[in-house]
């Protein structure tokens, strides 16, 4: 029997800002989780890594599909299997696994972790694309089984969560990657770079927008599941309540209990560009004042339209230059500085999604395509040499860091590109906004130390977390309890 050894996270706190890790150093928990020494667990090339997937209907199979395809790629295809899938709907799990006929099949994940802490199942990694509110959950089991993570975005539902888990990737050393699969697309590399370059000069403001309303949701009292879907283990950690009509598939975005709107659901792609370019993952002593303004605030649902904005600052910054603005508007709402632009030069500049604001002049972006102006810039400049990697896919190059740490590789030989310290701080940033619009009430916020302050500090650090069901916290305790 290979019993795999509980990574114990001793000292972390979820009380945000709170946060002291006694954890394991990265050299220790690279050692596997049953206490072998990685090496014992290199694999000959030809040999598969064994996966498994956890919510495995809507986006789950999408990028399921995705990833094995992307391992398909000649000249240098990267064996996988899929060991197990991991789905809480019945309909979901016997569609995934139409063709895999020797993947084990869970319903609940905790189980999935109790035979993988016994030995009874083999896995070496695991995707988890569940609705929002189980990201975390899921994510600690994995971590504290030392096994590598790929997450959908956003790593967490609340800020607290993601500071946690942050702590905890930190602890365990294994590779792991938010699912925020345009960050390995040429386009945003490309932005990042010419950014990076000075192609616009200094950046003063960033603005990005989505269409989107994943708004209102409502209680329909009376309701009922359907018959396939186990509506207790949906809720996961959410203290249990009554069914919600059509609440999933998707739905759940609409709602603060299960998802955070537009802005939860899109920003950490499209907010993503401008936190990389501008590397605000890198920086110490990171603030931002944060203000929101939207639709009437409903306790239950979320806002038919959102504008937040970040004044960001940091230690390096010069105290002489203005804080850095980021603006987000979803709903229908849009830049004034994106419509004084298209009146301006009689353009409809709708399509693009990023608009930065340099000493030079502008750079419009989306997921395939970038626009400089003005033209006479645009002419000038000239695309700097790449130098970011090009990977052949965000959960490949997640795959890739999973073999190179199977075969304790040298950490850098292959490194993910959204891993969850990167990823923990842009969830963090996302957010923050939903908190200040919650708060109805400016905040400030630090990076560091997990901190709000401002006028809406007292209604914020509770919006920070989020009551637990009894047994499903991320506490020490529970995490054990729930893999015994
Ligand atoms: N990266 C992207 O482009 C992208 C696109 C869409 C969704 N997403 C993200 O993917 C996640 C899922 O979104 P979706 O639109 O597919 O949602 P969905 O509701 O359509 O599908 C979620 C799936 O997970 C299953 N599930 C729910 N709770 C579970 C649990 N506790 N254990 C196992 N399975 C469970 C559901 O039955 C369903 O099959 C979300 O976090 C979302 O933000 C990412």
């Amino acid at each position: 029997m290979n019993r795999r050894r509980f990574i114990q996270f001793a000292g972390f706190s979820l009380v945000a800002g709170s946060f002291v890790t006694s954890c394991r150093t990265s050299t220790q928990a690279r050692t596997r989780s049953d206490g072998v020494p990685i090496a014992k667990y290199r694999r000959e090339r030809d040999q598969s890594l064994r996966l498994a997937f956890i919510g495995v209907g809507g986006r789950g199979l999408e990028s399921m599909n995705e990833l094995l395809g992307q391992c398909a790629v000649a000249p240098d295809p990267q064996f996988v299997s899929v060991a197990a899938l991991c789905d809480v709907d019945l309909g979901m799990l016997d569609a995934a696994a139409l063709g895999l006929p020797n993947a084990r099949r869970y319903r609940d994940f905790r189980q999935l972790f109790r035979e993988m802490q016994a030995g009874s199942i083999e896995v070496d990694a695991v995707m988890i694309s569940t609705p929002d509110h189980t990201h975390a959950i899921a994510t600690a089991l994995a971590l504290a089984c030392g096994v590598p993570v790929y997450c959908e975005k956003p790593l967490t539902h609340t800020v607290s969560e993601a500071r946690t888990i942050a702590a905890m990737a930190r602890a365990a050393g294994v590779p792991t990657q938010m699912g925020t699969q345009i960050h390995a697309g040429s386009n945003y590399r490309t932005v990042v770079e010419l950014i990076r370059s000075g192609a616009i000069g200094e950046v003063s403001f960033a603005d990005c927008w989505d269409g989107r309303s994943w708004c209102c949701g409502a209680e329909t009292p009376g309701a009922l599941p359907p018959e396939t879907l186990d509506w207790d283990l949906w809720q996961g950690p959410t203290p249990l309540g009554a069914y919600i009509k059509d609440v999933a598939p998707a739905n759940w975005r609409r709602y603060w209990k299960y998802g955070n709107g537009t802005l939860g659901d899109m920003a950490c792609h499209i907010l993503d560009l401008p936190f990389w370019a501008l590397d605000l993952a890198g920086h110490t002593g990171l603030r931002a004042e944060i203000r929101a303004d939207g639709s009437p605030l409903d306790a239950v649902g979320c806002p038919a339209a959102l504008e937040v904005s970040w004044a960001l600052t940091w230690n390096s910054r010069p105290a002489a230059n203005d804080p850095l603005i980021l603006r987000w508007f979803d709903g229908g709402r849009i830049s004034p500085t994106v419509q004084e632009l298209s009146a301006k030069d009689k353009q409809d500049y709708g399509r693009f999604n990023t608009l930065f604001q340099g000493s030079k002049g502008f750079l419009f972006a989306n997921y395939g395509e970038y626009l400089i102006i003005p033209r006479a810039l645009a002419s000038e400049v000239t695309v700097p040499p790449p130098t970011l990697s090009r990977p052949a896919g965000h959960q490949r190059e997640w795959v890739d860091s999973v073999r190179a740490w199977t075969m304790d590789l040298p950490k850098g030989s292959s490194q993910t590109s959204s891993d969850f310290q990167y990823a923990s701080r842009l969830t963090e940033l996302v957010l923050t906004g939903t908190v200040a619009y919650r708060a109805q009430a400016p905040i400030t916020y630090d990076f560091d130390t997990g901190a709000v302050g401002g006028a809406g500090a007292a209604k914020a650090s509770d919006l920070l977390m989020r009551a637990s069901r009894a047994g499903w916290s991320l506490s020490q305790g529970d995490l054990t309890a729930m893999t015994r």
